[in-house]
């Protein structure tokens, strides 16, 4: 997996490529690169955005400014690329992220993430340099780097060898294992704690009883 996320804040993501899932996952041979798009802009003063045509509130990210940040990375026009990698808008009117998503992302082999600012992309960005548009929630972000963080995390944490312990991600919530529901709910040591017991029947080492149990709060959940 080789991800490039696009941003004008680049050092927000040096805490993020520190934490243990994502040093695994580029261990493993993932690659994650942060790109400043302000550093190739043609206009002066390092500008990105302008006023939106036909009036109203906020700033808009420019096409040419875009334009020139992937044509200098990529080293071609970038209405080729979509047909070479994902390249994928983060904006609050996107596709809502969800975990089939996310295993969709997981399966390819190079994405591109463009992080929003102002009030969003100038729509020829989306429609001729983009493959997909993402949105991780029905609320609006002051930008796209936390929504770029929360794709790279789910993404990167299907990759084999990101998790400590690979069965983890088998049975989890949403998986096929659990045909596509929330996962059921753990405990742990103390058996008790304020009155407050852990379900006798995970004590009990039957395990085909913890099995049911364990499929059947998974359903209440999904219900
Ligand atoms: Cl991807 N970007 C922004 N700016 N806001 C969001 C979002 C993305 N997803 C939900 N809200």
């Amino acid at each position: 997996m080789d991800i490039d996320v696009f941003t004008l804040f680049p050092e927000w993501f040096a805490w993020f490529r520190e934490q243990r899932h994502v040093r695994n996952a580029l261990a493993e041979g993932a690659r994650l690169r942060f790109l400043d798009f302000r550093e190739h802009t043609p206009l002066s003063g390092g500008q990105v955005d302008d006023t939106p045509f036909g009036g109203g509130a906020g700033m808009v990210l420019r096409v040419d400014v875009m334009d020139s940040a992937l044509r200098a990375h990529y080293g071609l026009d970038p209405v080729e690329l979509p047909r070479r990698r994902r390249v994928i808008a983060l904006t609050p009117a996107g596709r809502p992220l969800d975990e089939e998503y996310v295993r969709e992302l997981a399966a390819e082999p190079a994405l591109t993430l463009l992080c929003g600012r102002y009030e969003g992309f100038d729509e020829r960005i989306v429609e001729h340099f983009c493959s997909d548009t993402l949105s991780i929630g029905r609320y609006v972000l002051a930008g796209g780097e936390l929504a770029a963080m929360v794709v790279c995390d789910a993404v990167l944490r299907k990759l084999p060898g990101a998790l400590g312990d690979a069965s983890s991600a088998v049975e989890e919530s949403f998986s096929a294992a659990l045909e596509g529901r929330p996962e059921y709910p753990h405990y742990t040591r103390p058996a008790e704690y304020r009155g407050w017991s852990v379900p006798e029947v995970l004590l009990s080492g039957h395990h085909e009883r913890i099995r049911e149990w364990r499929e059947q709060r998974s359903r209440e959940r999904g219900e």
